[in-house]
C-alpha cells in the first residue's frame, strides 16, 4: 500500500494522525518519520490534532463570493461562534459551484442553504450526499439507447493504430485546460520503448466554478473507465489511477461498480488494473506533474517540464494522463466514427463539449452543448441572467480564464474561438457575471484563490500573488495609491516567464483582463479612497 493511502486509511480511522501512529507507520513500512512528516504537513486534508465533532467547510471562492458567499459565511460562523466542538473553516472550491454558496458538513456537501439550515446541520451532521437527480440522456453515452456497456472495448481492443487515427481525424482534445490532443498523446506513448506503462484519470477538479467532471463521475462513470481501458489497450499500460479529490469521494460508489463491471466483462483483471486514489491535496495536485508526485509518495509540488509524463511519467515511466471528460469521449467517438463526431459541432466547429455554467444564471449546471455554441447561447440554456439583469462579463473556462466583456457573448465555444477572442477554453467552466458587479472585488477573490493555492515552489509565484493581493486588498478598503497599475505589467510577465506550472503563469490573468476592460472600475476605488 502506498504511503499516502495507508495514511489516508489512519486519518479514516480516528479523524487524524497521532504521533505515535506516524511512528509506529515509519517502523511497519519502513520510511523514515520525517518523510512522513513532510508529506503530511503538504497535504491540507490531512490533520494531526484531533478533529472536533463536527467540521463545517465553506467556500470562499469564485462563483460562491458571487452568491453573496462572504456575509453567508459571516452568518453561518456567528451563529455557530459559540457552539462547543464545532469547527467553521473557508476552504477553497469544494466542486459545488452550482449551489452556490457552498458548505460541506463533516465532509458531506450541502450547497445553497440558509445559514440557520447549515447551522442545523451542524448540530446532527448528514451522513451522506444527496443522491443526484435522474440522470440525464447523454449524447456522448453510447449505451444511453441501449447497448452493453463495455461492448466498444472488445471492438477496439486490439486495433490500437485505428483508435489513435480515428481520435486524430476527430480532432480530440483534451479537456482538462491544456488541450493536447488526444490521438497524438496516445500515439506518444505507444511508441515509448520503455515499460511499464500507467494511465491515469485527472479527477482532481479544483478550479472556481468547475464542477463537470464531477457530474460525469456520477452519470456516466462507465464512460470514463472504458476510455481508461481503451487508452491502456493502445499503449499496452500495466496500471492505472483515477487520481480523485477527496471532496469527491462519493464519487467511489459509481466508479467501484463501473470498475467492477469491467472486471466481469474481462476489461481488466487481465493484465491491466484500475485503482481510485484519494488525495489529500488541494488545486496544485491537479497538475499532472504535481499529481504524479503525489502517486508517487512525495509532496505535490509540479516537476520542471519537458520532460512530459507521456516519456517519463509515473515513476520515470511513460505515463498517459487525461481528462475525466476527454476519457468520456473516447467510447462515443470511436462507436460511431469521426465524422459523426466532428458533424455534433455547429458553425463549422468539430464534437461536443460538456460546460459548467454557474455565477449569476439562473440554472446553474452542467450542459452538454455542440463546440460552437455561443457564450449568449450557453447562458440562455442556463437560465438567462439572474433577475433579469444584463450580462456585464464572464470568465469562459473557469477562474484562470480571462474574463470578457459582455459584447464578446457571441464568441463560440472552441479552443481557437475563445482563444482569439482573447480568453481561452481551459476547464471547462463558465462563469457569467451580471451587470452591476464590482469586477475589482471579483479579480480580488480569484487572484487571492491562486495565492492560496500556489504551491509555494517558485519564488515569483508564491510572492508575487501574496504581493497583488495585499495591493488589491488596499485599494478594495479604499487606501490604493495607483501602485498596482504601475507594477502589475512587470510582475505578470515575470510570473508568466519564471513559474514552472500553469498555476503561476496565469494567475494574474484575469485581474490584467479586468483592468483592461473595465479601467475605471480602478479609478473609481482610487477616487474613493483620495476622497477619505
Ligand atoms: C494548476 C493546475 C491545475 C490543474 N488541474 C487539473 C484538473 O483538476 N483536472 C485536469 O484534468 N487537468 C488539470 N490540469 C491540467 C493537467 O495538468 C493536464 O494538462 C491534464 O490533466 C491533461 O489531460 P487532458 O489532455 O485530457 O486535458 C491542471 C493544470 C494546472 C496547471
Ligand atoms: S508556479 Fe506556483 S503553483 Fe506552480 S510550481 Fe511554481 S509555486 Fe508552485
Ligand atoms: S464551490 Fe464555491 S466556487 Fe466552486
Amino acid at each position: 500500500m502506498s504511503l499516502i493511502a495507508e495514511l489516508n486509511r489512519l486519518q479514516a480511522e480516528r479523524g487524524y494522525l497521532r504521533e505515535e501512529e506516524l511512528r509506529d507507520a515509519s517502523e511497519r513500512l519502513r520510511v523514515p518519520l520525517y518523510r512522513l512528516q513532510e508529506v503530511v504537513s503538504f497535504y491540507p486534508h490531512f490533520r494531526t490534532t484531533p478533529p472536533p465533532r463536527c467540521e463545517v467547510t465553506l467556500c470562499r471562492d469564485l462563483s460562491c463570493f458571487m452568491a453573496g458567499g462572504e456575509a453567508w459565511g459571516a452568518k453561518v460562523k456567528a451563529l455557530l461562534g459559540g457552539e462547543k466542538d464545532v469547527e467553521v473553516r473557508e476552504v477553497s472550491c469544494l466542486g459545488r459551484c452550482d449551489r452556490a454558496p457552498a458548505a460541506m458538513v463533516n465532509g458531506v456537501a450541502v450547497g445553497a442553504e440558509a445559514p440557520e439550515t447549515v447551522a442545523r446541520l451542524a448540530q446532527s451532521p448528514p451522513e451522506h450526499h444527496e443522491t443526484p437527480a435522474a440522470r440525464r440522456q447523454w449524447r456522448i453515452d453510447p449505451y444511453g439507447e441501449g447497448g452493453e456497456p463495455f461492448s466498444i472495448h472488445q471492438a477496439w481492443a486490439q486495433r490500437a493504430d485505428e483508435v489513435i487515427a480515428t481520435l486524430k481525424a476527430a480532432g480530440l482534445r483534451g479537456m482538462g485546460g491544456a488541450g493536447f490532443q488526444t490521438g497524438l498523446k496516445w500515439e506518444l506513448v505507444r511508441k515509448e520503448a520503455a515499460t511499464p506503462k500507467y494511465v491515469i484519470c485527472n479527477a482532481d477538479e479544483s478550479e472556481p466554478g468547475t464542477f463537470k467532471d464531477r457530474v460525469l463521475l456520477e452519470e456516466v462513470p462507465h464512460l470514463v473507465v472504458e476510455g481508461m481501458c481503451l487508452a491502456a489497450s493502445v499503449v499496452g499500460a500495466e496500471r492505472g489511477w483515477i487520481y480523485l479529490r477527496h471532496e469527491y469521494e462519493h464519487a467511489c460508489g459509481p466508479l467501484e461498480r463501473a470498475i467492477g463491471q469491467a472486471l466481469r466483462r474481462g476489461l481488466l483483471g487481465r493484465g491491466f488494473e484500475i485503482e481510485i486514489f484519494l488525495s489529500p491535496g488541494g488545486y496544485i495536485l491537479g497538475e499532472e506533474t504535481a499529481l504524479l508526485e503525489a502517486l508517487e509518495d512525495k509532496r505535490g509540488e509540479p516537476r520542471n517540464k519537458p520532460p512530459y509524463p507521456g516519456s517519463r511519467g509515473l515513476w520515470g515511466k511513460p505515463t498517459v494522463i487525461n481528462n475525466v471528460e476527454t476519457f468520456a469521449m473516447v467510447p462515443a467517438i470511436l462507436r460511431r466514427g469521426a465524422d459523426w463526431w466532428k458533424a455534433q459541432g455547429v458553425r463549422g466547429h468539430q464534437g461536443l463539449k460538456v460546460m459548467a455554467a454557474s455565477g449569476d444564471v439562473g440554472r446553474p449546471g452542467v450542459y452538454e452543448i455542440p463546440m460552437g455554441t455561443t457564450v449568449g447561447e450557453l447562458i440562455e440554456m442556463a437560465g438567462g441572467i439572474t433577475g433579469g439583469k444584463k450580462l456585464k462579463a464572464f470568465a469562459p473556462g473557469g477562474a484562470s480564464s480571462a474574463f470578457l466583456p459582455a459584447d464578446k457573448a457571441g464568441v463560440e465555444i472552441d479552443f481557437a474561438s475563445v482563444q482569439a477572442a482573447g480568453s481561452m477554453l481551459g476547464s471547462g467552466a463558465l462563469v457569467a457575471v451580471a451587470e452591476g458587479a464590482d469586477m475589482l472585488s471579483v479579480a480580488h477573490n480569484v487572484v487571492r484563490f491562486f495565492r492560496n493555492e500556489s504551491c509555494g515552489k517558485c519564488v515569483p509565484c508564491r510572492t508575487g500573488t501574496e504581493k497583488v493581493v495585499g495591493m488589491l486588498d488596499q485599494v478594495l478598503a479604499g487606501k490604493g495609491d495607483g501602485t498596482l497599475r504601475g507594477v502589475l505589467p512587470g510582475l505578470e510577465e515575470t510570473l508568466a516567464q519564471t513559474s514552472i506550472c500553469g498555476l503561476g503563469q496565469v494567475a494574474l490573468n484575469p485581474l490584467t483582463s479586468v483592468l483592461k476592460a473595465w479601467p475605471e472600475e480602478l479609478d473609481r476605488h482610487l477616487t474613493k479612497g483620495i476622497a477619505k
